[in-house]
């Protein structure tokens, strides 16, 4: 059987723009934002996704388009051993960690896109997410949602994949740019707007290294980062590539549509609360920001098509996004244990089925999943990756980063080499330890 490849390169493009944008623009940058100091969030996180989000991003398409592999079969390949073979299988089960809560989430999702033509909330938001968030109606939704991912996954690379993409990112950015327009042009947008862009250096010096490890826990997420969907991704790549363009514009496009949610969030926030204040304020809880912003459409004109907009908005990055973490073991068995998409998907769909019900069913263990163990798995990955592509390709990474590109890239081969041996990693690495020490209960920050 051939390996399917993408039939263009802007499908590419979009289909890892589409994995990077999702509910971690959407959903997870703003609340992180609010919780971290607004505008001292934001300047650290741009700040790594650049240093350490883009070189990283590349370092997983090095791998992925040198083997034309999955994570696990990529890294057993180019190095003849089992143990990094095993380092690649920990991003295939990543993966499956990671689609178990984002399945629920993208069902809240769901629910609050079909609700909004009902008006199913409108009578109060707050109670009403309270009544769909854990249980049965949540594990109902999660496996719609999972079902709708597996429904694209199953129509394979180009068929699925890159069709759905293709038309669900333009259609988030026209949307988000329409909702943007409004939100910053009503009255008391104002203050919203302040606390986004006015840099709190203040803030910043009092929490640095909060913001830091928030700061760069979102950057891994956004970019898709640490888990092996953008290796996977560049293993249906040709030659023809400058791995460097795609990258650098990935990145652009996504921390653009994650900055763009962030006109829409914060001014609609402060323009009907008034304030952060409330569960938006304190991060109380995944759901929190989500309340507010259904709280928001509840008291505006046309708050209702609005709503659908903006769900429908989400929903549709949602799905691009878990279609691509659905897609990491499924090709990791259709590779390596000689699979049918048909079959290998449907088996990974009743597996996600099951353990996605366990976090719908238990509070505590989604957000156990959701917020710790998630940003552990991938910053060790990410950490993986990068020692595999400095000190095990070495050379011939750089080769692979410079294969299509021109003379000014490819002088920045060596530079970005050196990175990934040594700084990159031991910087997460150090963010691994300190949070890992956190969990113990042991502060070493004070
Ligand atoms: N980047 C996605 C988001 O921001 O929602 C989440 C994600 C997708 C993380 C795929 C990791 C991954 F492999």
């Amino acid at each position: 059987m051939t390996r399917e490849s993408w039939r263009t390169r802007l499908g590419f493009i979009l289909a890892a723009v589409g994995s990077a944008v999702g509910l971690g623009n959407v959903w997870r940058f703003p609340w992180m934002t609010a919780e971290n100091g607004g505008s001292a969030f934001l300047v650290v996180y741009l700040a790594i996704i650049l240093l350490i989000g883009v070189p990283g991003l590349l370092a997983e398409f090095v791998i992925g388009r040198r083997s034309q592999r999955n994570p696990a079969g990529a890294l057993f390949r180019l190095s003849g051993s089992k143990s990094w073979g095993a380092v690649g299988l920990f991003g295939v089960v990543t993966a499956v960690v990671l689609l178990s809560f984002y399945s629920v989430v993208g069902g809240w999702i769901l629910r609050y896109f079909l609700a909004s033509f009902t008006g199913g909330y409108f009578g109060s938001p707050g109670a009403y997410f309270g009544s769909i968030n854990f249980g049965l109606p949540a594990v109902g939704f999660h496996v719609a949602f999972l079902g709708l991912t597996s429904l694209v996954v199953l129509g394979g690379v180009r068929d699925g994949i890159e069709k759905a993409t293709k038309v669900m990112m333009p259609a988030i950015v026209v949307l988000l740019v329409a909702l943007a327009a409004w939100a910053t042009t009503r009255t008391g947008a104002d203050a919203g707007l302040s606390f986004y862009l006015d840099f709190d250096a203040a803030y910043l010096r009092a929490n640095f290294f909060d913001v830091l490890g928030a700061a760069a826990g979102q950057a891994l997420f956004t970019l898709s980062l640490g888990v092996g969907t953008m290796i996977t991704y560049a293993s249906y790549l040709g030659d023809d590539h400058n791995l460097a363009f795609d990258g650098s514009i990935i990145a652009v496009l996504n921390t653009g549509v994650g900055v763009l949610a962030g006109f829409v969030v914060f001014p609609l926030l402060f323009a009907t609360v008034g304030e952060l204040t409330g569960p938006a304020a304190s991060g109380g809880g995944p759901g929190a920001l989500f309340v507010s912003l259904a709280g928001a459409f509840t008291q505006v004109p046309f708050g209702q098509v609005l709503a659908i907009a903006f769900f429908g908005v989400i929903v549709l990055a949602a799905l691009s996004s878990s279609i691509s973490m659905l897609e990491i073991p499924v090709a990791y068995l259709v590779d390596e244990h000689d699979l049918e998409r048909r079959t290998a998907t449907g088996a990974l769909a009743g597996l996600v089925l099951l353990t996605g019900s366990a976090n719908a069913l238990n509070p505590a263990l989604f957000d156990f999943v959701a917020s710790t163990l998630v940003d552990l798995m991938l910053t060790a990955g990410l950490a993986g990756f990068l020692v595999f592509v400095g000190w095990v390709l070495g050379k011939d990474a750089v080769a692979e980063f410079s294969t299509g590109a021109g003379s000014r890239v490819q002088s920045l081969g060596p530079a970005w080499l050196w990175s990934v041996r040594t700084i990159l990693p031991l910087f997460l690495l150090g963010t691994l330890a300190v949070n890992l020490l956190a969990l113990a209960g042991v502060s070493i920050l004070g």
